[in-house]
């Protein structure tokens, strides 16, 4: 059984203050039974966030980690760092990584190799770009991402991961895939899990991402291969997040 999960993904924003109205705000009570939220947010705010919520009902990740565990890598962060804070999940493959930060297929798949050997479960991102999709690339690219990364790991490594698909189109511009657009992809994507078995098929959760709001998310979440969302912009606000989470009930 796939549960909803909504994932804020707030990039290089928000504050102390922010992860402390979310505290006064997310309660248990403010989101629908069996839905799962999680809060990624910039490295600063990790310890707070997971002080915050140490009793639920928010999980908290981060938005990148390095693949290596330790060493003279100035800047960076590890996999076993975040784990030791109480960090749960950590963004890999993020579109703006791999676009600003040159993140190949390669570094893709370390880092998701680093997060599970440290106990995070890595979400997985994925998406083609306006020229791809125009070009009838879409398939094509997005599931080379896909396996760049599946293809490089064990069977019980596949099974903890989470996928969001994030048309790189769509992501911050306001212009969010129809319902059948996203779904059309994430039918393809579950498909093709079930190369590798159909339990990874029946049981992987697949997130879409891109200008998810409270005014478009229930559409979204009604196909029946989106089980979540992985959310920009609308997570910096506690009262869009709340939402969109009650949409997914
Ligand atoms: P957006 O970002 O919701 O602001 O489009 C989504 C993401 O990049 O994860």
């Amino acid at each position: 059984m796939r549960t909803p999960f909504i994932a804020g993904n707030w990039k290089m924003n928000g504050s102390r203050e922010l992860v402390e109205r979310f505290g006064r705000q997310v309660t248990s009570a403010a989101l629908p039974e069996g839905v799962s939220a999680a809060l990624m947010v910039p490295f600063p705010y990790l310890e707070a966030a997971v002080k915050t919520f140490e009793q639920g009902p928010l999980v908290v990740g981060a938005q990148t980690l390095n693949d290596q565990p330790s060493g003279a890598f100035t800047g960076e962060v590890s996999g076993g760092m975040l784990a030791e804070l109480g960090v749960r999940y950590v963004l890999v493959g993020h579109s703006e990584r791999r676009a600003l930060f040159h993140e190949d297929e390669a570094a893709v798949l370390s880092r998701v190799r680093a997060a599970l050997a440290t106990g995070l479960v890595p979400v997985l991102c994925l998406g083609e770009t306006l020229e791809e999709r125009e070009a009838e690339r879409t398939e094509a690219v997005v599931l080379g991402q896909l396996e760049a990364v599946l293809d490089g790991l064990e069977a019980d490594q596949r099974q903890r991961l989470v996928v969001a698909y994030e048309p790189v189109w769509a992501i911050g511009t306001g212009r969010t895939a129809s319902p059948e657009q996203a779904q059309a992809v994430h039918e393809v994507i579950r498909a093709r899990l079930g190369r590798y078995s159909a339990s990874l098929a029946a049981e992987m959760q697949l997130l879409y991402g891109g200008s998810m709001k409270a005014s478009n998310a229930a559409e979204l979440l009604a196909q029946p291969d989106i089980d979540g969302g992985l959310v920009g912009g609308a997570s910096l606000q506690v009262d869009d997040f709340l939402a969109i989470c009650q949409s997914a009930g």
